[in-house]
């Protein structure tokens, strides 16, 4: 998929009700209340938005002024001080960097292609032929630009070959625990899911233990009753994958999704390989929305 230009923005200033940019500034300790009225001042005089009077006066830093529109429209992102995550999570930590720009250009297209143009569309699998494609980063880094766009957001790790604190449990620091292992083993329901309380909006079901039999698992009605139950709650449900190359638990997991997107890593993913895993799901009718180019 080639990102096409992007659609999101974030107006200079306005206040919705959360605060000016200034207060904002304020309120998080980024700027003292005189310098606020100093900042003003050259605002008046120079006909300049807050943020870029108080750039051009050196009291705070562009990352200060993006961090206060964020607050300003709910645009949830964390500082890197926060430990609370891996930084892996380049949506959180940094969204306004390139990668976050792309990330957001894929969004948009998904949005286009699939969860828009059919209310029933919920469910979406991120497949990609080898081991280590960068699929569980693609799946968790989407799932945080969802979720920042005010969508209810369920980010399902079906990857039931990694070792469980591997793959989103290690992403979103989860730990182990009950995941989707103990779902489809009957034992649990979605009340394990759990909520990244530093992203409103975002939740993540972590694979749980590794089973002896997980594309049997899956097979099972219980993966379909679960895709089901959470599509009642969420707008979004993204669902990571094992490498399609190794395992068809990528199939099963995509045709019950009925979309998938698939992720190819620069200079190491063989077309022909990729051809083969797309032929592959378009045998099981999953409508294959493109591809992102992981260019790591
Ligand atoms: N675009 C990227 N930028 C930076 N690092 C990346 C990017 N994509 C992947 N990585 C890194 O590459 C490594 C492998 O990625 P990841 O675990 O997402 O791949 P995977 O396809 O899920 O692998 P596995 O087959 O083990 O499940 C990770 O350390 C990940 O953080
Ligand atoms: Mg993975």
């Amino acid at each position: 998929m080639t990102p096409k230009a992007l659609m999101h923005s974030i107006p200079a200033s306005a206040d919705d009700g959360h605060g000016t940019i200034g207060e904002i500034l304020i309120a998080s300790g980024r700027l003292t209340r005189e310098d606020a009225s100093a900042v003003v001042e050259q605002q008046l005089a120079h006909k300049l938005p807050f943020g870029d009077a108080a750039i051009a006066l050196n009291l705070i830093t562009r990352e200060d002024v993006d961090y206060a529109l964020s607050r300003q429209f709910d645009y949830a992102y964390l500082q890197e001080r926060d430990q609370t995550l891996s930084t892996q999570l380049v949506a959180a930590y940094q969204p306004f960097s390139p990668v976050g720009e792309n990330l957001r250009a894929v969004r948009s297209q998904i949005m286009l292609r699939w969860f828009s143009a059919n209310p029933l569309h919920k469910v979406l699998a991120i497949v990609s032929p080898g081991k280590g494609d960068g699929r569980s980063f693609i799946a968790a880094n989407l799932a945080v630009v969802f979720s920042q766009q005010g969508e209810r957001t369920l980010l399902i790790d079906a990857d039931l070959r990694s070792p469980a604190t591997k793959g989103q449990a290690g992403l979103f620091k989860l730990g182990s625990g009950l995941g989707l292992s103990s779902i489809l083993a009957g034992r649990a329901g979605l009340e394990i899911v759990r909520a990244v309380h530093s992203l409103p909006g975002l939740s993540v079901l972590p694979a749980g233990a590794i089973p002896p039999n997980p594309q049997e698992l899956l097979g099972r009605l219980a993966f379909m009753q679960m895709l089901n139950a959470a599509s009642q709650e969420y707008d979004v449900v993204l669902i990571d994958t094992p490498s399609g190359g190794d395992y068809a638990d990528a199939d099963i997991i995509a045709s019950r999704a009925g979309a998938a997107l698939m992720v190819a890593r620069k200079d190491k993913s063989p077309t022909p390989t990729i051809r083969h895993l797309a032929q592959r799901l378009q045998q099981c009718d999953v409508a294959l929305l493109g591809s992102v180019l992981n260019d790591v």
